[in-house]
Parts: C-alpha cells; structure tokens; sequence
C-alpha cells in the first residue's frame, strides 16, 4: 500500500490539500484529526476535567467510535451518531488539542490509523504520521504557513460558514494549540527528518497540490 504523510500545524492547509490529492490520485483521504476532535468532544459530553487523565483514558476507552467514508468523505460517529459538523467548533477543538496528549488516547487512534493504512492506499493528515503513525510512508510532507495566514484562513473560512468569531481570537487559539501540540510529551507535532517541509503562506491552493504532486512524481 501506498502512504502520503502530511503533518504541520493547525491551518496549514493540510485538510484542504490532502482531500484534492485524495481525489486525483484516488487515495483515501484520512483526517487524523477528525478523530481526535471526536475524543475531545466525548469528553465534553462525558463533562469531565479534560486534565483529569484518568477520567479522559475512561471516555476514550468507552467511546463507541466509528469511521465511514462516503464518495471519499470522511464520517465520523460517535455512539452511533453522526458528530462531523460538531467536531469542527473551537470548543471541541481546544478539547482534542487538551486531550490528546494522553497515552491511552493516542494509542487507540494510531491503531485505527495504521489499520486504515493497511488496508488502503491513503493520504493522512495530521500531527505525527511522519514520525510515529506512517514511519516508513512514501511520501513525508510538512506544511507550515505564518501564524497571521493561518489564522486569517481559519477566520474566512468560520465567516463564510455563519461561524461567529473574530480574527483576534482565532489567533490566540491558534498559537494556543501550536504551543500544545508542539509540546506534548508523547508524539509532538515536529517535522521528520524525511519530511520535505512546503512553505504556504505565499502559495495558493493550486500551486500546493501542483508541488506536492510534483514531489510524490
Ligand atoms: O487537525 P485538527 O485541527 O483537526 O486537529 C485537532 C487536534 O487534534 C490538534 O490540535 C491536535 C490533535 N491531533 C493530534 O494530536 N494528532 C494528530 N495526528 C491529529 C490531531
């Protein structure tokens, strides 16, 4: 089977990226992040202390979680509901962001992670596949882009759904979880050292996808 890693920060333009090389390369596209989100969003339901390790380890290890792909969308369901359009609020998150860092937690999804990979040619997205989830993956790439056009997407693309929201905050939020994520104990977002780092703070979606077919080429 073949793998496409893509990891950076919160966005980078990983999601928008990968779906577009899923389609043209006919790859199934997996959204690792999906699936963290829908941990974090168990336990704000559960309404525990999300530092409450013990109590996040309980939920994760409890939490009836489910994937479907359709027409090469990812679902998810959580206890048998369809939870995809919840999963994508700064509550949930700043929850997947704050319950990740658990061993237990990032056990089970790295499992299903890696089972998918198995089974499928994939492209997946997310913090760690280069350096944990996908060691030996094809393709190892690494997206950043500024923190102010990062967040500047985030903020287009919440108005443009009715999210309410302001550029200030959305630019806290994402320093917040870069700093989080960077610096978790177990598999923090860093760059593998076979991971070809693509800058797109001054690239547009096209010439994205156009580099990195070009590398995978
Ligand atoms: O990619 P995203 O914004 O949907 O991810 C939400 C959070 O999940 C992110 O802040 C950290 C965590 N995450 C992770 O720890 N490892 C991954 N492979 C993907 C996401």
């Amino acid at each position: 089977m073949k793998q496409i890693a893509i990891d950076g920060p919160a966005g980078a333009g990983k999601s928008t990226i990968a779906k577009i090389l899923a389609e043209r390369l006919d790859y199934m596209y997996v959204d690792t992040g999906a699936m963290y989100r829908t941990i974090g969003l168990a336990c704000l339901n559960a309404g525990i202390d999300l530092e409450d390790e013990e109590a996040v380890g309980k939920v994760c290890e409890e939490a009836n979680i489910f994937i479907r792909y359709e027409n090469g969308v990812q679902i998810m369901y959580l206890d048998g509901e369809d939870v995809s359009k919840e999963i994508r609020t700064e509550e949930v998150s700043k929850a997947a962001s704050d319950t990740s860092k658990f061993p237990k937690v990032r056990e089970r999804l790295v499992q299903m992670q890696r089972d998918l990979a198995e089974e499928y040619n994939v492209i997946m997205d997310g913090r760690d596949i280069g350096t944990c989830v996908l060691p030996n993956a094809t393709l190892k790439i690494y997206l950043t882009a500024s923190v102010e056009v990062r967040a500047q997407r985030r903020f287009k693309e919440y108005t443009e759904k009715g999210i309410e929201c302001t550029l200030e905050e959305i630019r806290k939020d994402i320093e917040q979880r870069d700093y989080n994520d960077m610096h978790r104990e177990i598999s923090p977002l860093c760059k593998a050292e076979d991971a070809i780092e693509v800058d797109t703070s001054d690239l547009n979606i096209e010439e994205v996808v156009a580099a990195v077919i070009a590398l995978w080429k």
